[in-house]
């Protein structure tokens, strides 16, 4: 019997690496865990996942063994804080790095298991704008795109949002400006964002968190420990359990509904085997 799919899966991109994205997964899916809720998060940046590492936690099953054995992305589960379920790539790993569509398609099939078997599936991106990134982003109901105030993490944040939205299946993007310094900056920083994209691109754009440049997630990223955990009354802590707050809250901002749609674009694939 086909299962439904009851939780919802966030995509977090950016276009361009280095701005947060990992870090915004990270304590984005520790935060909802915080909050009570069932949350796994998939390292989509296949061949070069660093979500592991940020948890200081050490991979005993990866992608590579759910390719290879034909398993289903839940048995290949590592055990994080909080209960989270870390699904994680490899690191340098040949054959996590140039994945077929057919493959990744099998990948994506298998998010059904993990978006019905919990409340969010987070799912972190690499950088770029290849298909391996869109692709992953399509099959989420949610967008979370990644800006911070510099002039070319602005330009591949707009291409990010351009090619997703001309491809007619993502209009809801929501915004996170990281490395702000303070609440008028990040405010200030959107509304540059979204001068852009409402003069060239049709799409809806909400800001629904300014994440601050803050030592403490510094200091989070050598020691592997989470501020949200670690420093839970650091200003980005904060931001990060306020944005949980705001997407599993009354006041959540519109999903794409149509991430289903992905599947039935594909050729119908087994029911929890990945190849
Ligand atoms: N809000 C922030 N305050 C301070 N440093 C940050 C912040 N966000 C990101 N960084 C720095 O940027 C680095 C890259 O972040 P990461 O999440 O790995 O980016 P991406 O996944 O987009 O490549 C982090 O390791 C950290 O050093
Ligand atoms: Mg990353």
């Amino acid at each position: 019997m086909t299962q439904i799919h009851n939780g919802q899966a966030i995509a977090i991109t950016s276009g361009k690496g280095g701005v947060g994205k990992t870090n915004l997964s990270v304590n984005l899916a520790l935060s909802l865990c915080k909050q009570g809720k069932k949350v796994a998060l998939f390292d989509g940046d296949l061949a070069l996942a660093n979500a592991y590492i940020m948890m200081g936690l050490s991979p005993k099953q990866t992608l590579v063994d759910a390719l290879q054995a034909d398993l289903p992305l839940s048995s290949i589960i590592t055990e994080g804080p909080q209960g989270l379920k870390l699904i994680s790539g490899g690191s340098g790993l040949n054959e996590l790095m140039n994945i077929s569509a057919k493959t990744r398609h099998r990948i994506i099939s298998s998010f059904r298991e993990l978006q019905a078997e919990n409340d969010y599936l987070i799912v972190d991106t690499a950088a770029g704008i290849d298909d391996n990134v869109l692709d992953f982003v399509y099959a989420c109901n949610r967008v979370l795109v990644v800006v911070v105030g510099e002039p070319a993490a602005f330009i591949d944040a707009y291409a990010c949002v351009k090619v997703l939205s001309q491809s007619g299946r993502v209009n809801h993007f929501d915004i996170v400006v990281n490395r702000a310094r303070d609440e008028a900056h990040g405010r200030d920083v959107f509304k540059r964002f979204k001068g852009i994209v409402d003069r060239f691109l049709t799409a809806n754009l909400y800001h629904v968190a300014t994440v601050p440049e803050d030592e403490k997630l510094l200091v989070g990223v050598n020691n592997c420990q989470p501020p949200v955990l670690s420093a839970p009354k650091s200003k980005a802590a904060k931001a990060f359990d306020g944005l949980a707050t705001l997407l599993t809250g009354p006041n959540a901002t519109p999903v794409n509904e149509d991430a289903a749609a992905f599947f039935t674009k594909e050729s119908a694939p087994q029911q929890g085997a990945l190849q």
